[in-house]
């Protein structure tokens, strides 16, 4: 497995296999990895020639800085990690590498942004659609990488590369669940016993969300009764629960069998903030 933390680096290596038409895989993650990004990284293998992960904690997406110091770091067991795969090409560049400069542009997805994450995460997606347009042409991937968790990331970087015509397939992966049904998150690593049992609230609500939303309860009145669940969790606060538009994130109040849609979840556990979903399709 070859680490490159340089871009100059990156490109000569990968310089042969666009010459020999080699199908690259990319995995972007910021670290910190579990099971649920070794799902991405099993499925970049069986599909592609080569699959790249890289790994860069991106100042540029966090709106918090004390979230930015907090973020867990462990960069000798994710190498381990990936080695153990067979990955062929870690990125592990420096924040100077990426960001030599000031950020001179800033990316703005108007609607999709304004709702969920990005109402609560304030210029988020627009530090995460600027490295994620960074990786893209620096690799130039043939397909790319996501976990189902970060929906509306998801939904983000797909209008990022139809609106900015990058060549490449985005794949969303599903979500890998702790046997209690907590989403696996590099986050989780925070949590402590207590909160870690009542942060499976989370699952629970939008399992119960989607059931009664199927039987025709009304959205408002599950919502309601969700919150009382949730509420018998002294150390969970909520801070959404939505049922959403999957393509462009707008809220729904009832059920469109026409269009994907999905329930997201957002909530404190402690001080830690996890979130989850659940597709009404699965
Ligand atoms: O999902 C993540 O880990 C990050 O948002 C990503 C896509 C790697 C960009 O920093």
């Amino acid at each position: 497995m070859d680490i490159i933390k340089l871009i100059p680096s990156l490109k000569s290596f990968l310089k042969p296999f666009y010459l020999a038409d080699k199908k690259i895989g990319l995995v972007p993650t910021m670290g910190a990895l579990h099971e649920g990004h070794l799902a991405l990284v099993r499925r970049s293998k069986a599909e592609n020639d080569l699959t790249v992960v890289t790994i860069f904690v991106n100042p540029a997406q966090f709106n918090n800085p004390d979230d930015l110091d907090k973020y867990p770091r462990s960069l000798d067991a994710d190498l381990a990690l990936l080695r153990d795969e067979g990955v062929d090409l870690v990125f592990v560049p420096e924040v100077e590498e990426i960001y030599p400069q000031p950020i001179g542009i800033s990316i703005n997805f108007s609607l999709l942004e304004n709702t969920l994450e990005g109402k609560f995460r304030p210029n988020h997606f627009g530090g995460v659609a600027i490295i994620v347009a960074k990786l893209f042409h620096l690799i130039a991937p043939d397909v790319a990488y996501f976990g189902q968790k970060d929906l509306q990331q998801v939904s983000i970087i797909s209008r990022l590369v139809s609106d900015l015509h990058f060549d490449l397939e985005i794949a969303m992966i599903a979500s890998v669940r702790e046997k209690n049904g907590l989403a696996l998150s590099s986050r989780n690593q925070r949590l402590n016993e207590r909160e870690r049992e009542q942060a499976t609230v989370l699952y629970q609500s939008l399992q119960f969300s989607k059931t009664e939303l199927l039987l025709g309860t009304s959205w408002l009145d599950i919502v309601e009764r969700a919150a009382s669940l949730i509420a018998e969790k002294p150390l969970v606060r909520l801070e959404y629960l939505e049922l959403v538009n999957v393509h462009d994130f707008t809220l729904a109040k009832e059920i469109n069998s026409q269009i994907p849609q999905a329930i997201c979840i957002a909530a404190y556990v402690g001080d830690i903030r996890l979130i989850d979903n659940i597709l009404l399709s699965d």
